[in-house]
Formats: C-alpha cells, sequence, structure tokens
C-alpha cells in the first residue's frame, strides 16, 4: 500500500510546522476544557494543573516527537505512515490498527468538538449583534440552558463550524491549513494578550494564580490524577493521528527535537495564559468556577455583562476561542481525509465535504443528547460525556502507550536516530523517556485511577 511520496504537499517552511502544531494544540482544550477541568476539580485544582504540566514534559513532548517521527518517516497519512514504517522496521502490519484508531479517533472527537464550538459561535454572534446582558449567575444560567434545549439552535451553529472546518480542509494543506493558522493564529495570540491584561486589571489574578496552583493534597478527588494527563494528551493533540498527519508534512531537515520544545512549550503556556485570564474574572467578579462544561458560557457574560467594554471585550473573547477551535478542527479532519485522499486517489475537496457529512450527523445526535435524548444514556452518561471520555481518559493515553512502545522499542535505533537528529545525551534522554517513564507513567496513572481511585466513572 505504499503511496507515491513525490506529489505529497510539504509545509512551507520549518516555522509554519510550528504554527499548525501550535494551532492544533491550542484550542477548546486550552479555554474551555482547562477551565471547567480545573473549576470541577476544586480541592484539588492544584494537582490536577502540577499532573497535566508535568504530562506535558514527561510524556506530551516526547510523544509529540515520537508521532511527526513516525509521520515524516513514512511520509503520509496514518494508517500508511505505520503500515510504512512497520515495514521499513521488519515489525508487523498489525500496527497500521494504531492509525486506524487514530483516524476514527479524531472523528469521533471532532463529531462533539464542533457542537461546542457551536457554543462559541452562537454566543459570539449574541456579543456582536445585540450583546450578551446577564445580569445574575441565575440570568446566565437560564441562557446557557435555554441554548442547550434547543436542538435546532445547537445543530445550526454546529453545522456552521463543520462548514468552517471542511472547508479549510478542502482547500488543502498549503493553501487551507497553513493559511488558515498564519492569519488565525496571530491574531488569537493578539486577542489573548489584550484580554488578559484587561482580565489582570479589572479581574482578581492572585486569586486566580492561587486558585490554579494551590496543592492542596488533603483532598485529591478521584479523576483528577487521569483528567490531568488525558487534558496534557487532549491539549497536545495527540494520540489520535493529527500530529503523525501534520508530521508527514514536515520536510527532511527540519529538527525534530528542537520545533517540538517550541510546540509544548507554546501550547502549555497558552493554555495557563488562558486559564489565569478566565479564573481572574470569574473570582473578580465573585463567580462559581465549578460550573461544569458550561463554565465560561455562564460566568463569563455575567462579568462581560458588569464590566466597562464589556460587549467589545466579549466579542473578542469569542472571536479568540472561534480561531482556537478551528486551527484545531482542521487537525481532527485531515487525519482521515488524508487517508481517503491518499488510498482512493479521490479529490481531496470531496472526501473533505463527505467525510464532514457523517461526522456533521453524529454531531447532531450530540445536540439531542443535551434534551431530547437526554434519557438516553450509556454507563449514566448522554452521548456527549461519553464520547469525550472514551476518547479523552481511555483511546489517547492507550494510543499514546502504544507509540512510546512502537518508537522506543519496535522501529529500530538506525530509524529512530535517522529521524531525530539531536547531540547524543539530548537524544538519550529523549530515548530512554520514551522507553521507560511513558509506558510507566502511563501505566501508574491508570492502575492509580482504576485500582486505587476507581475514578473512572
Ligand atoms: N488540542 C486541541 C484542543 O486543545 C484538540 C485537538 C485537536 C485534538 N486535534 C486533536 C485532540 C487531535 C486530540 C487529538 O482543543
Amino acid at each position: 500500500m505504499s503511496q507515491s511520496t513525490s506529489s505529497r504537499s510539504t509545509w512551507s517552511s520549518r516555522w509554519a510546522f510550528i504554527l499548525v502544531t501550535i494551532g492544533s494544540a491550542v484550542g477548546l482544550g486550552n479555554i474551555w476544557k482547562f477551565s471547567y477541568l480545573a473549576g470541577a476539580s476544586e480541592g484539588s485544582v492544584g494537582v490536577f494543573v502540577v499532573v497535566y504540566l508535568a504530562c506535558v514534559v514527561l510524556i506530551g513532548l516526547p510523544l509529540l516527537m515520537a508521532e511527526i517521527l513516525i509521520g515524516r518517516r513514512g511520509r503520509s497519512n496514518p494508517v500508511a505512515a505505520m503500515l510504512n514504517t512497520a515495514r521499513e522496521s521488519g515489525n508487523s502490519s498489525w500496527w497500521a490498527l494504531l492509525g486506524w484508531v487514530g483516524i476514527f479517533g479524531a472523528l469521533m472527537i471532532l463529531s462533539f468538538y464542533s457542537v461546542v464550538s457551536g457554543w462559541m459561535v452562537d454566543y459570539f454572534w449574541q456579543s456582536l449583534v445585540k450583546g450578551v446582558q446577564v445580569g445574575t449567575p441565575e440570568e446566565a444560567k437560564t441562557a446557557f440552558e435555554t441554548m442547550m434545549a434547543d436542538p435546532l439552535r445547537l445543530s445550526f451553529w454546529h453545522t456552521i463550524f463543520m462548514i468552517l472546518t471542511a472547508g479549510v480542509i478542502a482547500r488543502g494543506v498549503v493553501g487551507g491549513i497553513e493559511t488558515a493558522n498564519k492569519i488565525m493564529l496571530p491574531l488569537l495570540f493578539l486577542i489573548l494578550v489584550l484580554l488578559t491584561l484587561w482580565g489582570a486589571w479589572v479581574g482578581d489574578m492572585p486569586a486566580a494564580l492561587r486558585f490554579m496552583f494551590s496543592l492542596k493534597t488533603e483532598a485529591i478527588k478521584a479523576g483528577v490524577v487521569i483528567d490531568g494527563m488525558g487534558h496534557a494528551f487532549f491539549s497536545l493533540s495527540l494520540g489520535m493521528g493529527a500530529i503523525m498527519a501534520y508530521g508527514s508534512y514536515l520536510d527532511r531537515e527540519t529538527n525534530i527535537g528542537h520545533t517540538c520544545v517550541w510546540i509544548a512549550a507554546a501550547g502549555a503556556f497558552i493554555g495557563l495564559l488562558c486559564g489565569a485570564a478566565i479564573f481572574s474574572l470569574t473570582f473578580g467578579y465573585g463567580l462559581e468556577p465549578a460550573a461544569g462544561p458550561g463554565l465560561i458560557l455562564q460566568t463569563l457574560p455575567l462579568a462581560f455583562t458588569h464590566m466597562p467594554g464589556g460587549r467589545v471585550f466579549a466579542t473578542l473573547f469569542f472571536l479568540l476561542v472561534i480561531f482556537a477551535a478551528w486551527t484545531s478542527s482542521i487537525s481532527l479532519l485531515e487525519p482521515f481525509v488524508s487517508w481517503l485522499t491518499e488510498r482512493f486517489g479521490i479529490r481531496r475537496a470531496w472526501v473533505a465535504w463527505g467525510t464532514a457529512l457523517p461526522v456533521w450527523l453524529l454531531g447532531v445526535a450530540v445536540c439531542l443528547s443535551f434534551n431530547d435524548w437526554s434519557e438516553f444514556r450509556i454507563f449514566d452518561r448522554n452521548l456527549f460525556d461519553m464520547l469525550d471520555h472514551l476518547a479523552t481518559r481511555f483511546m489517547m493515553p492507550l494510543s499514546g502507550l502504544a507509540v512510546a512502545i512502537y518508537v522506543g522499542w519496535k522501529l529500530g535505533r538506525i530509524i529512530v536516530t535517522d529521524e531525530i537528529r539531536l547531540k547524543q545525551r539530548a537524544f538519550s534522554l529523549w530515548f530512554n523517556v520514551l522507553r521507560f517513564v511513558v509506558p510507566v507513567g502511563i501505566t501508574l496513572v491508570f492502575l492509580y485511577e482504576l485500582v486505587l481511585r476507581d475514578g473512572f466513572k
């Protein structure tokens, strides 16, 4: 199945690759998910944040490099890249399964990711045309719940977001993905800096930092440790073939190690910055941080209503979230689209829209799982929670484990050193962390939650 590689696109520079990968990393994960997970783990937020940061450095960074290595070496979509590298290194072609899990897992994530992004588009639109006016926490809650109870409204914005996503992918790797990131990422960063400064000005930044970094270990909640690790995976876009797909368009000269340090550092930094801005507003206006998935939509509009220039900032804030989500969602669609395009030689535009359709449909089911179908539960979770938990708590860490074993133990030193051209000491450090720390770390987190905490419920 080895495909011809001569006609493949390549990012226009090393910086373009760094940009698109940061674009993929920074998304709803950093803004929506981080704040709601941190808020929900009240009492052990510090533990969540520390586990997250430790996992970014000790597990995320090495895996980021390993995934890019596979993509670039295999020079193809995740399935074929696994197959090509497995063949080259004399391993079983069963390893391609990892590619399959990735491309389908990414679509699964995209289905609910697009729905949540739709909430953000809805709030953006409201802020733009009339301003979100909520005077009390109850009003904010009612406003959010009214949206969630309306399947048509949810589906409408979800549809818009899927169109945005597929539209970029249809335009190709350089013309679509790279261009979109080059426009949106600098703007995103600018808005974020502005909002953080302003959040520090009108909000309560010290309280936010105390909240995020207080290590109250006497109350480690069940699920906090696996959530911290899962979040490191989610926020670095790991374990689902997305980074592999992006890595496959990377030129041979770029130094994977140096590049990944930039990506991981920027991802974590922007993540913390978003958290600081959001919690600073939350506490500055005396609001509750533990609101669940609706957190930023229930607390921030209140803060926006009460502050000077609130409407402008609300509009900017939701624009920021949309940019962040958009540059990420395209990396969830790309792995599958690249596979279909390369495997069957179908035109990219057709594949992009054709793939978006079933994902959109699953997303509509997610929209219904909040209202009309909320009775339908699997393991006491609605479809939305189910998809999220399955992906973040299980699929991503387990795929990460498999990637670590594959690159650390199976691929062989010749291929690995040929791709990762680091100085001897840096190389051994990375390689040993990948071989030992990553697998042991993931296993320990699983055992801890499963056996000690029973935190998977
Ligand atoms: N990293 C993105 C975020 O934080 C989400 C994401 C994009 C993702 N691509 C991915 C998660 C691939 C897992 C796998 O919002």
